[in-house]
């Protein structure tokens, strides 16, 4: 099966190290996954004065969350947590109350840092948000990068035969729980 993977980078950096990440696993992925960001720079910051008239960019982003059969997040660590630009777009999403978008998507969470830890930090924080948001995660393989420039070309190469191989089997591993996810689904096992 083909699957459509919704993505969401957490940095609005132009020289964003968790971008170029999104392009290795992009490239790295199975044939099977087509790829479409799902743009977080422009929304206004959410509150619930919105909830009575949904403005269109918090429509479009949770039409871009239904349509996508799985969903993927690729962040910095902020401060030991979610950047707040990606924690905004996770709550515009989970809104009006009752039409919480990120129910039932599989996810899968990655994220490289300049430090050693890899936001593995801010990876815990999201287990969290994405358990209140029904969405069922996957465990492990997990991918706390710590990211080394001379290992990625701007295009998301990976020149590292040792970190392209870790990338290319997470990728793998992702791609079958999708699967797992959408079969036990449709089966009406979850
Ligand atoms: C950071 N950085 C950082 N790194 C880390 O490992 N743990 C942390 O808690 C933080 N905190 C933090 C806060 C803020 C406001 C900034 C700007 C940066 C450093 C971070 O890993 C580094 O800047 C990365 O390059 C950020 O990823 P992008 O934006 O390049 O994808």
């Amino acid at each position: 099966m083909a699957y459509n993977i919704g993505y969401f980078v957490g940095s609005l950096a132009t020289n964003s190290i968790n971008r170029t990440l999104s392009k290795a696993l992009i490239k790295l992925a199975p044939d099977t996954l087509s790829f479409t960001e799902i743009p977080i720079k422009d929304l206004p910051l959410y509150n619930s004065d919105y909830d009575a008239d949904y403005p269109a960019e918090g429509l479009a982003l949770k039409q871009a969350i239904e349509a996508s059969d799985g969903l993927l997040f690729i962040s910095p660590e902020y401060n030991r947590s979610i950047p707040g630009a990606l924690k905004n777009a996770i709550d515009w999403g989970s809104r009006p109350w009752g039409t919480n978008s990120f129910a039932r998507k599989p996810t899968g969470l990655v994220g490289a840092s300049i430090g050693a830890i890899g936001t593995a930090v801010m990876q815990s924080s999201m287990r969290s948000v994405l358990s209140f948001l029904d969405a069922p995660q996957l465990n492990s393989p997990e991918v706390y990068l710590q990211f080394k420039p001379e290992d990625f070309e701007a295009d998301g190469t990976v020149t590292n035969q040792g970190t392209a191989d870790f990338l290319r089997h997470y990728m793998g591993e992702y791609t079958a729980f999708v699967e797992r996810v959408l079969d036990a689904t449709a089966a009406g096992h979850i």
